[in-house]
C-alpha cells in the first residue's frame, strides 16, 4: 500500500514547534527573529515563494522584510543591499531569490553574503562545512527532503539512494546528506547526460528526483516498494482550470504512486517543507547571533 510523504501536515507541525520557540523568546523580553529577502525583477515563481516566505514568518511571529529591486537593478546596487543587509543588527538572516537578471552574476552575489547570515546555504563556507560535517545552514530544500524522511520513520540505512539532478540548491547538497552518518545511504547522482538512466533508478530504494522536467519518471523507471521524493513543480497550461494553469511534478504520479511504498505529493509534499527549513535556519542564525552578542 502507498503512503503519502504529507509535507503540508507535517509543516504545520513544525512551524507550531518554531511559533512555540519565538513565543518563549519574546515573553523573555527578547526580540523575534528577522528574516528578509531580496528579490530582483518580476519573476511570478519568485514572487510566489517570497509571498510565501513572508506569511509564514508572520505565521511563526518572526519579522520579515523584502527588499523588492527593479529588474534592471545594476549589480553593484545588489552587492550594496547585501552589505546593508550583513551590517544590520536586528536582520538575523536573508536570501537572494534566484533566478537573478542574466546581467547579473549569480555567484558574485551570493560570495558577498555573510555566512552567518546566509539562511539558504548558498555561500562556498556554508557548503564547505556541509560537506565536512561542520556546522552550517542547510539549503532550504534538501533539509526538507531530510526532515520528510526522518519525520516520517523511513528506514534509510544501507539503503541505495538515486538523486536525479545535480543542481547546487537541491541535487548535490541532497546527496551529499544522504550519504552522511544520519542516513548511511549509498548514493548514486544521476543527471541529464547519465547514459542508462532508467536501469539506474530502477535499482533506487529511495528516488529523489530534482531534475526540473514535468512527468519525467515514469512507471518502467522506479521499482516496487520505492519511496520516492518529487522535488519538481511545474505550471502547465490548462484552460479546464479557473486558473489557467494546472501544477505537476518531476514524476507522473498517475502511474507512478502505486508502485511506491511512500510518496511525495505535489503540490504539499517537499514545497512546505522548504519554506520550514528556511525558518529552522532562520532561527538557528538568531541563537547564534544572540549567543555571540550576550
Ligand atoms: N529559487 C528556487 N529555490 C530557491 C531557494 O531555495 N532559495 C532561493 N534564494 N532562491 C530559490
Amino acid at each position: 500500500m502507498t503512503q503519502i510523504l504529507d509535507g503540508k501536515t507535517l509543516s504545520l507541525q513544525i512551524k507550531d514547534e518554531i511559533a512555540n520557540e519565538v513565543r518563549k523568546i519574546t515573553a523573555n523580553g527578547g526580540r523575534p527573529p528577522h528574516l528578509a529577502a531580496i528579490l530582483v525583477g518580476e519573476d511570478g515563481a519568485s514572487q510566489t515563494y517570497v509571498a510565501n516566505k513572508e506569511k509564514s514568518s508572520h505565521e511563526v511571529g518572526f519579522m520579515s522584510s523584502v527588499y523588492r529591486l527593479p529588474e534592471n537593478i545594476s549589480e553593484e546596487e545588489v552587492l550594496k543591499v547585501i552589505d546593508f543587509l550583513n551590517n544590520d543588527e536586528e536582520v538575523d538572516g536573508f536570501i537572494v531569490q534566484l533566478p537573478l537578471p542574466k546581467h547579473i552574476d549569480e555567484q558574485k552575489v551570493i560570495n558577498a553574503i555573510s555566512p552567518n547570515k546566509d539562511v539558504d546555504g548558498f555561500t562556498p563556507i556554508n557548503i564547505g562545512n556541509m560537506v565536512l560535517g561542520q556546522e552550517a545552514f542547510i539549503p532550504a530544500t534538501p533539509k526538507g527532503i531530510c526532515t520528510l524522511l526522518q519525520r516520517n520513520g523511513i528506514e534509510t540505512e544501507g539503503m541505495h539512494c538515486v538523486v536525479v539532478g545535480r543542481s547546487n540548491i537541491v541535487g548535490t547538497p541532497a546527496a551529499n546528506l544522504m550519504s552522511r552518518k544520519a542516513f548511511n545511504c549509498t548514493v548514486t547522482m544521476c543527471h541529464s547526460r547519465t547514459r542508462n538512466l532508467a536501469e539506474i533508478t530502477r535499482q533506487a530504494d529511495i528516488l529523489v528526483v530534482a531534475i526540473g522536467k514535468p512527468e519525467f519518471i515514469t512507471a518502467d523507471m522506479v521499482k516496487d516498494g520505492v519511496v520516492l521524493v518529487d522535488v519538481g513543480i511545474h505550471r502547465i497550461p490548462d484552460s479546464t482550470k479557473k486558473s489557467g494553469y494546472h501544477l505537476c511534478g518531476d514524476v507522473k504520479h498517475s502511474e507512478v504512486d502505486s508502485k511506491c511504498s511512500w510518496v511525495t505529493p505535489v503540490p504539499g509534499g517537499v514545497g512546505p517543507l522548504t519554506i520550514v527549513s528556511l525558518l529552522q535556519n532562520t532561527l538557528q542564525a538568531y541563537k547564534a547571533n544572540n549567543t555571540v552578542r550576550g
